[in-house]
C-alpha cells in the first residue's frame, strides 16, 4: 500500500514538474524570441537583401586607418578599391605593372570575407599616359588583352566583380569619344567583355556609369548590354553609380531604371553611392566647372556643421532611397557607398576644391549619422 501511496506521490511531482517546469522553460524561450538580437551593423541587418559596400582608400588598405578598419568589420560585407586599380596605377607603363597595392586589397577582401570587387579595367580617365600613344585597332587589343589577362588573371578567383567598362557613354545615349573608341569603335566593348570573360570565367562582369537614370543615357547602357548578348559575351550588371543630390534624381527615375535594366537581363548594383548637400556649380546660370568657386561662401555654406534641418533632409532622402532598393531586392546586388566617411569622400574636393561635404552615412569621426539610422530603420 505505502508503495502505491509513494509510485503516486512521484507521479504527481512529475506532473507538476512538466506542468510548471516546462511553463517556466518555455517562458525563458519566449522573452529570449522577444528580445531582438542586438543589430550589428548595416551589413547584418542587410545580410538577405544585397550586399553593402564601400569604397576604400590607399590609407585604408595599408591599414593606417584604424578606426576606418573597425567600420569596415563591423557595416559592410563589400569592397570596392577607391583608385589603386586604376589603369594609371596598376599599369603605369607598357611592361610596368605595380601590384603591391592591389594584391595587399585582395588579401583584406579575402582575410574579411568581403564580396571584393575590381575597379576598373577599361576606362578613359585615370588612364597612363602610354595608353594615348597607341596607334591603331591592332595594338589597342594587344594592349587590351595585355591588360586584362594579367590583371584579372593575377586576381582569378579572389575578385568576385570587374568593373569591365566605365564611363564609355555620353550624356545622349552615344559612345563617349575616348581613346579606345577612336581606334576600335564599339568593338572595344566586345574586347574588353570577352577577354575578361575568358580571363575569370566566374567573375561577375559590371558595365558602370554615372547618371545612368537620365533616360536617353540608359537607352545607351540597355543597346550595350543588347549589343554585347547579342554576340553571345557574358554581361551580368549593370553598375548605376549613384552620385546623387537631395533632390534628384527622383525616386520615379530611378526606379524606372531599375526595371529597365532588369528588363534586359542584367543585375543592378548601386555602385558609387553618395548624396551631395552643396550646390552644384552646373546648376548656375552660365556656371563653367572650370571658373574658380574655391574660396566662395556661397557654394561651401556649412565648412563648420551640418544643420539640423539639412542633415535631416539627408535622412529622409537615404531613407526613401533605400526603401525603394528594398521593394526591388530582387533586382539588386549590391548597395555601395563611394567612401566610408564624410571626411574621406571625394566629393570634398569635387567638383570644386577645398569644401565640407556630408554625402554619406558616417561623420568625420567615423561617428554614425541620422542617415545611417533611417537606412537602418527600414529593418527594424
Ligand atoms: C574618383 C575618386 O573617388 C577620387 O579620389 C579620384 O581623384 C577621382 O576618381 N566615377 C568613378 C570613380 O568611377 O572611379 C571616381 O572616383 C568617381 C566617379
Amino acid at each position: 500500500m505505502v508503495h502505491i501511496y509513494r509510485l503516486l506521490y512521484a507521479l504527481f511531482v512529475l506532473i507538476l514538474f512538466t506542468l510548471f517546469g516546462c511553463k517556466e522553460y518555455d517562458k525563458k524561450l519566449t522573452s529570449e524570441k522577444e528580445i531582438p538580437s542586438k543589430p550589428i551593423g548595416l551589413k547584418q541587418n542587410y545580410k538577405d537583401d544585397f550586399f553593402i559596400g564601400a569604397a576604400i582608400n590607399h590609407a585604408l588598405i595599408e591599414k593606417r586607418d584604424s578606426l576606418g578598419l573597425e567600420l569596415l568589420e563591423t557595416e559592410f560585407n563589400s569592397i570596392t578599391p577607391e583608385n589603386i586599380m586604376k589603369w594609371m596605377h596598376i599599369h603605369p607603363g607598357k611592361e610596368v605593372y605595380d601590384f603591391s597595392l592591389p594584391d595587399a586589397y585582395v588579401d583584406l577582401g579575402e582575410r574579411h570575407q568581403h564580396f571584393t570587387v575590381g575597379h576598373t579595367l577599361v576606362w578613359h580617365s585615370q588612364l597612363a599616359e602610354w595608353v594615348t600613344e597607341v596607334k591603331d585597332s591592332t595594338e589597342l587589343k594587344e594592349v587590351m588583352e595585355d591588360h586584362i589577362n594579367t590583371i584579372v588573371g593575377r586576381y582569378k578567383g579572389k575578385i568576385d566583380s570587374w568593373d569591365v567598362v566605365n564611363e564609355a557613354l555620353n550624356e545622349d545615349g552615344s559612345l563617349r569619344e575616348s581613346v579606345f573608341y577612336e581606334l576600335a569603335g564599339e568593338k572595344y566593348l566586345e574586347w574588353a567583355f570577352e577577354l575578361a570573360a575568358e580571363a575569370d570565367p566566374e567573375a561577375q562582369l559590371t558595365y558602370n556609369d554615372y547618371n545612368l537614370t537620365n533616360p536617353e543615357k540608359r537607352a545607351g547602357a540597355i543597346s550595350i548590354v543588347k549589343q554585347l548578348k547579342d554576340k553571345g559575351l557574358k554581361i551580368d550588371v549593370v553598375g548605376m553609380q549613384g552620385h546623387w543630390n537631395l533632390k534628384g534624381p527622383s525616386l520615379k527615375e530611378i526606379e524606372e531604371s531599375i526595371l529597365a535594366y532588369h528588363n534586359a537581363g542584367v543585375k543592378v548594383a548601386i555602385t558609387e553611392l553618395d548624396i551631395t548637400v552643396l550646390p552644384n556649380p552646373w546648376d548656375l546660370e552660365g556656371a563653367e566647372v572650370s571658373q574658380n568657386f574655391e574660396g566662395s561662401e556661397f557654394m561651401n555654406p556649412y565648412p563648420e556643421s551640418l544643420p539640423d534641418s539639412v542633415q535631416k533632409e539627408l535622412a529622409d532622402r537615404y531613407q526613401s532611397i533605400f526603401k525603394l532598393f528594398l521593394k526591388h531586392k530582387d533586382k539588386i546586388d549590391r548597395v555601395t557607398f563611394w567612401g566610408m566617411n564624410d571626411g574621406s569622400s571625394w566629393l570634398n574636393g569635387w567638383p570644386i576644391k577645398n569644401r565640407t561635404n556630408y554625402p554619406l552615412l558616417f561623420d568625420r569621426s567615423y561617428r554614425p549619422k541620422e542617415a545611417y539610422h533611417s537606412v537602418l530603420a527600414l529593418k527594424n
